[in-house]
């Protein structure tokens, strides 16, 4: 019997704690030598080559999830291809006060103002190297997501600190530049800072990760971003030849449809109201680059069409966080079904056939 057959029971429990214990304890399960399901979901149609690397299938974990990779090889497990573990920083820090995580279960939604609590790079890379040294380790791909210290005044200080740091280790690296709840971090998104910012981290990348397999260096933008800012921030990351971009991070929008108690939470609001703001984010920058740059779309994601949905918009890759608190962990495996589904209707051999077939 698998974790996820007795999942709609646990769900009930971990639904009647706050957010973020049910979260600790959700992660604490998947370091337990549980059956947790059947692993790593393997398809010929479903395998993606992204930088020369080999995704088993497209479905990716979000940031945010595990946060000090302690929990890697038990989400394997439930089938993802790749983990995005982070954000982590250099210097540990607490985040805001709690409670920082508020469910709108009517809506499939969340806010969040956690603030990147973490243990900072010298315990994740203890961990990371934990996961590392077992063998057979899975075959899925790890990406970190890396983000600056509240209090730093020079971010690209920190971005690079820990290029340095774990950088050889990563399958890629996500700069975070559009967490909400990091004061000042989304104006780096402005062409004038990014343009240096990214020159500083790619010569990083070079003098710390080497030139043979460097990791690819991916930028995770926000929904909030104006037409004109985001055709700007397009020719910045054109320009600087970065290698991907993670559209999107949580948004500062309240649709009107909200409870108005769950509104008013300061944050970022994940899940499905963000859905169609994050697929045409990423409809409008695959279109502003022409397709030259590989995206991983996020938001929203709760089934295979969803996923689907964002791959004709654009997207190489997806990646989910809130639909797995909500239908938990055999969602992955239907998401990968209904894409071969899908492709088969479609009349596609492969399911990279699908990538930008909206434009
Ligand atoms: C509780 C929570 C914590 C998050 N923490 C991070 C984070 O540390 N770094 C990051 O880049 N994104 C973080 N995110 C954003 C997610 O990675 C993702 O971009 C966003 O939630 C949209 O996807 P979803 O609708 O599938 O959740 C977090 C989201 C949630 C709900």
């Amino acid at each position: 019997m698998t974790l996820s057959f007795l999942y709609p029971l646990l769900r009930s429990g971990l639904m009647c704690l706050d957010a973020e214990t049910a979260h600790a304890l959700t992660l604490k399960a998947l370091r337990m030598p549980l059956p947790l399901g059947s692993g790593i979901i393997e398809h010929e149609k479903l395998k993606m080559i992204l930088w020369d690397r080999v995704f088993p299938n497209p479905v990716g974990l979000a940031a945010g999830f595990d946060k000090n990779a302690e929990s890697i090889q038990g989400l394997f497990k439930i089938g993802f291809g790749f983990l995005e573990v982070g954000t982590v920083t250099p210097r540990p820090q607490e985040g805001n006060p709690r409670p920082r995580v508020f469910r709108g279960a009517k809506n499939y939604a969340v806010i969040n103002r956690m603030g990147f609590p973490n243990e900072g790079v010298a315990r994740f890379k203890e961990n990371f190297s934990h996961y590392l040294s077992q063998k057979p380790r899975p075959k899925g791909l790890v990406g970190i997501n890396i983000g600056m210290n509240k209090d730093q005044t020079d971010p690209a200080k920190d971005y690079c600190d820990l290029i340095r740091t774990i950088g050889s280790m990563a399958d890629y690296l996500t700069i975070n530049i559009s967490s909400p709840n990091t004061p000042g971090l989304r104006n780096l998104q402005d062409p004038e800072f990014l343009r240096p910012l990214l020159q500083m981290i790619l010569d990083e990348r070079t003098k710390s990760c080497g030139s043979s397999f460097p990791p690819p260096i991916l930028v995770k933008l926000a929904p909030d971003l104006s037409e004109d800012q985001l055709e700007k921030i397009a020719e910045t990351l054109v320009n600087s030849k970065i290698d991907g971009v993670i559209l999107t991070n949580t948004t500062l929008l309240r649709p009107d449809y909200l409870p108005e108690n769950f509104s008013a939470e300061r944050g970022g609001l994940s899940g499905r109201p963000l859905k169609d703001l994050s697929t045409a984010t990423i409809r409008r920058f695959y279109a502003l680059t022409h397709g030259k740059i590989p995206i991983i779309g996020v938001g929203g994601i709760e089934s295979g069409e969803d996923a689907y949905d964002k791959i004709c918009a654009g997207a190489s890759l997806v990646q989910l966080y809130t639909g797995l608190i909500y239908h938990g962990p055999d969602l992955i495996g239907h998401i990968n079904r209904k894409l071969l589904d899908l492709c088969a209707r479609d009349g596609y051999d492969h399911i990279s056939q699908a990538v930008g077939r909206d434009h």
